[in-house]
């Protein structure tokens, strides 16, 4: 049963994204011919009894995955493993997990004959209430993280809240750190709201988590859709990744997306706050009562000053002389400035060090 649905316009072809009440659309899927299942190995293992019994007799590919495999190299296995099967163009390729599984299906299903039929069934928070849409398909090159990639949307999305369930912690607070980055991103009402659910938020409460996941792809679906190829106003959706990605990669990716990003949304309000574009109350408010509470990485970080700004370096959102970094001012207003000296992200990341204390 479908309980609700949103449409996106996308260049290369709409799509919907489909809030199911429960799993008869699995079985549905099941049915479709010429297609391949494309499922994270976790996520198969937890759910082949329940949510996934229908797909016991389909063609499927279980993939196990991790950060240091979204590359070229995994793609590569997929063509073979796909290409052993002899499928037609008219294939279709569905694939169920998280962001990691999107990205390298997705990026297979966009050159594979130059695009077939994708159907995505996105099974983390973070992947449902934010990556499932916005049509990019990224993969990670030596250290560069998402350097190569694709814009190619799926046909099709399903939101099927069951899967969260399974989810570790790290992994659950990694999609609530990227849904606290669109609250902020949509101005200082979502903030508020935001707080007052973190309490069910913490108790993973269905309705409350379902409430935040499309109104998170509301607001995303305003900026993909007016800037699908992100050449503008979409690089604002990088608040938090700018000193987010690396810590992410500076850490060899200890710490997950998402809770990176809640790292580099602290960050970016310290050098706005440092820059004067933030009140001190209001960097402390944000800081206290959103972004600490959902930082739960218990990894012991290592924070080296000197590999977060080398990789800050090499962040391909850099266009002009020194590092690229988008702010949000005393309205909640996010803008982009393109040359924050390394010794003003010094400063940024010293402060955050004392601030975050015994966290780091
Ligand atoms: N393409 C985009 O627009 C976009 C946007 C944001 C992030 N990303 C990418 O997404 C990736 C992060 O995605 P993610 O946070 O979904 O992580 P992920 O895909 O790495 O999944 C996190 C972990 O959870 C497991 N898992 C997945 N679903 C599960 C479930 N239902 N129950 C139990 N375990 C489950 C996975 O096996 C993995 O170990 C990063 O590589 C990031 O760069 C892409
Ligand atoms: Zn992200």
């Amino acid at each position: 049963m479908h309980i609700d649905s949103l449409s996106i316009k996308s260049n290369i072809g709409n799509y919907s994204v489909n809030v199911c009440g429960d799993n008869a659309f699995i079985k549905e899927i099941s049915g479709l011919a010429n297609a391949i299942f494309i499922i994270d190995e976790n996520v198969w293992n937890f759910h082949k009894d329940s949510s996934l019994f229908s797909l016991k007799d389909c063609d499927k590919i279980i993939l196990p995955i991790n950060e240091e495999k979204k590359n070229l190299e995994t793609v590569q296995n997929l063509y073979s493993q796909i290409m052993e099967r002899s499928p037609k163009r008219n294939l279709n390729i569905v694939s169920i997990g998280g962001g990691i599984v999107q990205d390298l299906t997705g990026f297979v299903a966009s050159t594979l004959y130059r695009g077939v039929n994708w159907i995505y069934i996105p099974t983390t928070l973070l992947a449902q209430a934010d990556s499932c849409i916005g049509a990019k398909t990224s993969l990670n090159f030596e250290s560069f993280k998402n350097l190569i990639g694709t814009f190619y949307p799926p046909a099709e999305i399903y939101i099927y809240s069951e899967f969260l369930k399974t989810l570790n912690e790290q992994d659950y607070y990694s999609g609530v750190g990227e849904i606290a980055k669109l609250q902020l991103i949509a101005g200082k009402p979502h903030a508020l709201e935001f707080i007052n659910s973190l309490d069910k938020v913490d108790q993973i409460d269905s309705e409350i988590i379902l409430r935040l996941i499309k109104g998170c792809l509301n607001i995303k679906k305003d900026f993909i859709e007016n800037d699908e190829f992100d050449t503008g106003r979409r690089n604002l959706l990088n608040f938090g990744h700018c000193f987010g990605h690396a810590i992410e990669s500076s850490t060899n990716f200890l710490i997950p997306h998402g809770q990176a990003v809640t790292l580099g949304t602290i960050a970016a309000n310290i050098t706005a706050k440092q820059k004067g574009y933030l009140d001190e109350t209001e960097e402390k408010f944000i800081r206290e009562k959103i972004l600490l509470p959902i930082f739960k990485t218990k990894n012991n970080i290592n924070f080296n000053y000197e590999k977060i700004i080398a990789a800050m370096m090499k962040d391909k959102k850099n266009t002009g002389q020194g590092l690229a970094l988008i702010m949000m001012d005393n309205n909640y207003q996010m803008f982009k400035i393109t040359d924050l000296s390394k010794q003003e992200a010094i400063e940024t990341l010293k402060e955050m060090e004392k601030i975050l204390g015994s966290l780091l």
